[in-house]
């Protein structure tokens, strides 16, 4: 594993393009005494084409990486770009746009809207956006999913992990070319999360997206090219090639740290 040092900007592929960059990311919360520093000068790199675990302890920026990177919020200090565009100097309305054209993203908290069916929440980034959707990658999608009976289900009537994959639907039926996914196997049970994960795995080698994942889960992370883990708003380390085992070792020296 790599030592970490001052300069090194972590997820940087040996060459080859980025799908999304950040330069000295910082965000802040709140201000004075209550203020709350959750990404502290973070420079990182997601290669195009590759499947990205982030990692670390509850409340260690994980979720804030991902919106900042994904143009969701603004920052604090610093610059981020998704593919060529610098998105921290676009307007509201560019930025919308691209979001569109690029970006899916599964949120942590669903956040599917409760008046729709499931089917229609699944379409809605591309109805708002007035796009035909590809109805036969729609289908692939809701079936390895296991979606097709509980279309017409609100979300109240979908238990959680129905919720999660639902989520996860709606940010893979535009088939963007950058996706996003904060814990997308959290709430699922083991055989849903494998086909999840497997689902993430063959939109990278098989369709070339590039994936982002937040996870707990050392077997989920371990189907990644890359383990970014992150600690108190930093990128601390860097896992190419990881396996479960490597993984679980490497997140016990954080809960050691902690219990000094
Ligand atoms: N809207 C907010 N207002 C104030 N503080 C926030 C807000 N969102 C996040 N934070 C703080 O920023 C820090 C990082 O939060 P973040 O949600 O990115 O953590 P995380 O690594 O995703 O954690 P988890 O694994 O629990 O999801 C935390 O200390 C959190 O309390
Ligand atoms: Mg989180």
């Amino acid at each position: 594993m790599s030592t970490p040092a001052q300069e090194q900007v972590f997820g940087r592929a040996p060459s080859g393009p980025t799908a999304a960059r950040a330069e000295g990311l910082t965000k802040a919360y709140g201000s004075g005494e209550t203020q709350v520093l959750a990404l502290d000068s973070v420079d990182a790199e997601i290669a195009r084409g590759r499947f990205t675990a982030i990692m670390g302890p509850s409340g260690s920026g994980k979720s804030t990486l991902m919106h900042c990177l994904a143009g969701l919020d603004n920052v604090t200090r610093g610059q981020v770009w998704i593919g060529e565009h610098e998105i921290t100097s676009l307007n509201e309305r560019e930025l919308t746009r691209l979001r569109r054209d690029k970006v899916g993203f599964v949120f942590q908290s669903f956040n599917l809207l409760p008046t729709l069916t499931a089917g229609e929440n699944i379409t809605l980034p591309m109805d708002i956006a007035g796009r035909k959707p590809d109805q036969e990658w729609v289908d692939t999608v809701i079936d390895t999913l296991g979606l097709r009976d509980r279309l017409r289900h609100r979300p109240a009537q979908l238990s959680g992990g129905q919720q999660q994959r639902v989520a996860c639907a709606r940010a893979l039926a535009s088939r963007p070319e950058l996706i996003f996914a904060d814990e997308p196997t959290g709430n699922l049970d083991s055989r849903s999360g494998e086909e999840v994960l497997a689902f993430l795995r063959r939109a990278v080698d098989e369709l070339h997206q590039t994936v982002v994942m937040v996870t707990h889960d050392p077997g989920a992370a371990a189907r990644a090219d890359l383990v970014l883990f992150l600690a108190d708003g930093r990128i601390v380390d860097e896992m190419p090639n990881p396996t479960a085992e490597a993984v679980l070792d490497r997140m016990k020296r954080f809960d050691r740290i902690r219990e000094t």
